[in-house]
């Protein structure tokens, strides 16, 4: 295994925000990651597990304890039918690089999750999706190193208690994910377009179904238009894409925006008879314009939910604009934001 000593986490965020770590061990297999785990645990040693930190907003006082990454990224295949494949992935591989693969060899069921930052590890935990899909539709098991019993343990898809932008995984530091595995279908064209804005970007309504080369290119497009394509040439992609979930909340609320904003907001029905709002909308309602404030810290120029690092700023800066958001739309709608991206030595 590889490691790395007195490590600027901002080197490791794309926020490029953060401060320091003594110590990065880059384990080379599940059994090192294992190891490496089991031995701080036993002489109480943190452990922060770092994926490709596109995710992490990390304290300004850096991390005390050991930071591991998987530097391990093997994809094996299987036939599990005529047309469907199981693709088991280590946590370690780059998560587009796996969507990208998977448009190549045509198996469906990623194509709207492209262009997102990040290991393929990271995605159980929140549940990464966008356009339409979520990685819950198409996991079927995930491996974990359990710190607690110290051995690996398999999740089924129940198991993992998917939900929107969370799992069981999310708020629970006991699992180490090692091994992802996906189960696709062969199709050379993509899944039905769920999603009104991609279905829009085509020229067709949801439900049509598209070349899944296409389904990856538009989707890429969409992101880049929003700042969510990390890129050295975009300023706006020094974010960790969407800061708040998208509230979810009962329809009493959504009247009660309704009558304060003088509209109805945009608001997509959720589970048990509750609407999912847009953050963004929001924000933007309660008065935070894109592009401000000024300064080191501010909301994206081009989508109103991402928070953008323009340089020279620090976690404090991210925070106090943060909260300064999270507060003016609970006093001007009474709708509480809860922040996506996971805190290191800080909270919101
Ligand atoms: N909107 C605004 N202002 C903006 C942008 C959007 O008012 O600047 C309103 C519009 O009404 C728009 C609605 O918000 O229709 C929804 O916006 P969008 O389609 O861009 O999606 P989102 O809800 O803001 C979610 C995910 C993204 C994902 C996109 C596309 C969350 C927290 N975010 O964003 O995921 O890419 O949908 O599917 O669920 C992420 O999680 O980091 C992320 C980028």
């Amino acid at each position: 295994m590889r490691e790395e000593r007195d490590v600027r986490l901002s080197d490791k965020t794309t926020l490029r925000l953060g401060g320091r770590a003594r110590r990065i061990v880059h384990a080379e297999s599940p059994e090192e990651i294992a190891s490496v785990v089991r031995q701080a645990d036993s002489s109480g040693v943190p452990v922060l597990v770092l994926g490709g930190g596109s995710n992490l907003v990390v304290s300004d006082d850096g991390f005390d304890g050991v930071v591991v990454t998987c530097a391990f990224d093997r994809v094996t295949i299987a036939r599990a039918g005529e047309d469907i494949v199981r693709v088991t992935v280590d946590a370690g591989m780059n998560w587009d690089a796996l969507v990208a693969r998977a448009v190549a060899e045509k198996w469906c069921g990623l194509e709207c999750l492209s262009g997102i930052p990040g290991s393929v590890g990271a995605t159980p935990m929140q549940n990464v999706g966008a356009y339409g899909q979520e990685v819950s539709d198409t996991i079927v098991r995930v491996r974990g190193y359990d710190r607690v019993e110290r051995k690996f343990v398999d999740f089924s898809r129940e198991d993992c208690a998917f939900s929107y932008r969370s799992s069981r995984f999310r708020h629970d530091s006991r699992f180490v994910i090692t091994q992802v595995e996906f189960e696709l279908e062969e199709s050379p064209l993509g899944a039905p377009i769920l999603y009104e804005e991609l279905a829009r970007a085509f020229g067709t309504s949801r439900g049509a179904q598209m070349g899944i080369v296409y389904v990856r290119d538009k989707v890429i497009e969409l992101r880049r238009g929003k700042g969510m394509v990390l890129d050295a040439n975009d300023p706006e992609s020094v974010s960790a894409g969407s800061f708040f979930t998208n509230p979810i909340v009962r329809a009493d609320v959504v009247l009660h925006v309704a009558k304060v904003a003088g509209v109805d907001p945009p608001a997509f029905p959720a589970d048990d008879g509750k609407k999912k709002l847009a953050a963004a909308w929001l924000i933007e309602r309660a008065g935070f314009k894109k592009g401000e404030p000024p300064g080191a810290v501010g909301i994206s120029s081009k989508h109103a939910l991402a928070l953008v690092h323009r340089g020279g700023g620090t976690t404090r800066d991210l925070l106090r604009v943060a909260r300064s958001i999270r507060d003016g739309v609970r006093e001007k709608f009474g709708v509480d934001l809860k922040p996506e991206p996971v805190f290191v030595g800080c909270a919101l």
